[in-house]
């Protein structure tokens, strides 16, 4: 039985689309965490100001979506009700955003909106993970390059809205480290299945 050679370069840090934006997921369901927690507190600045910073994080991160994920997504997997869908929640959510982003924490229902788009995001969230990821993955899409280009996207979405990006430094470091392809990875261009 030929052994399929599954030489996966362990070294190599995984940048691959569905990796990207599940971190992303992680890190804005630990914000909203964190929002609770400062909302119980009753510290007002740090709660507006993490409220903005979870608007920002989810503009950028649906608009990489809509913008590179959900394409690919859309025409690898054929399932055109889940993406109708995730577009849909996609804009509920942002009708959200604004309200938010219009509103201050003096506003007695700011903590209640943001906690309604925690509840939202985290629905959202489950759906991609549980039933639109899997089906990326069978779907053998080129996650990896998709992966560069969400990363490159969220950049220059990070700069233009003047975000400091901790992240940043390591994400251009797997944007132009990726460089070192090696050569073998032979013949699998010519069999994409379809
Ligand atoms: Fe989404
Ligand atoms: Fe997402």
């Amino acid at each position: 039985m030929p052994s399929k050679r599954s030489t996966s370069s362990s070294s190599k840090k995984s940048n691959d689309a569905l990796t990207l934006l599940k971190a992303d997921h992680d890190k804005v369901k630990k914000m909203f965490k964190e929002f609770e927690r400062l909302n119980n507190d009753e510290s007002d600045e740090e709660c507006e100001q993490l409220a903005k910073q979870i608007c920002n994080e989810l503009k950028i991160h649906t608009t990489i979506e809509e913008e590179i994920f959900y394409p690919e997504a859309r025409s690898a997997i054929e399932d055109d009700d889940l993406l109708d869908e995730a577009e849909v929640e996609h804009a509920s959510a942002k009708e959200l955003i604004e309200q938010i982003e219009s509103t201050s924490s003096a506003d007695e229902k700011f903590a209640a909106k943001v906690s309604v788009l925690g509840e939202y995001v985290n629905h959202h969230i489950k759906e991609e993970q549980d039933e639109m990821f899997p089906q990326c993955k069978k779907a053998k899409m080129d996650l990896q390059g998709i992966g560069e280009k969400l990363m490159q996207r969220k950049q220059e979405l990070m700069s233009e809205m003047g975000m400091d990006s901790e992240e940043g430094e390591e994400a251009g470091e797997a944007a132009t480290g990726g460089a070192r392809r090696s050569s073998s990875r032979g013949g699998q261009a010519s069999r994409a299945g379809r």
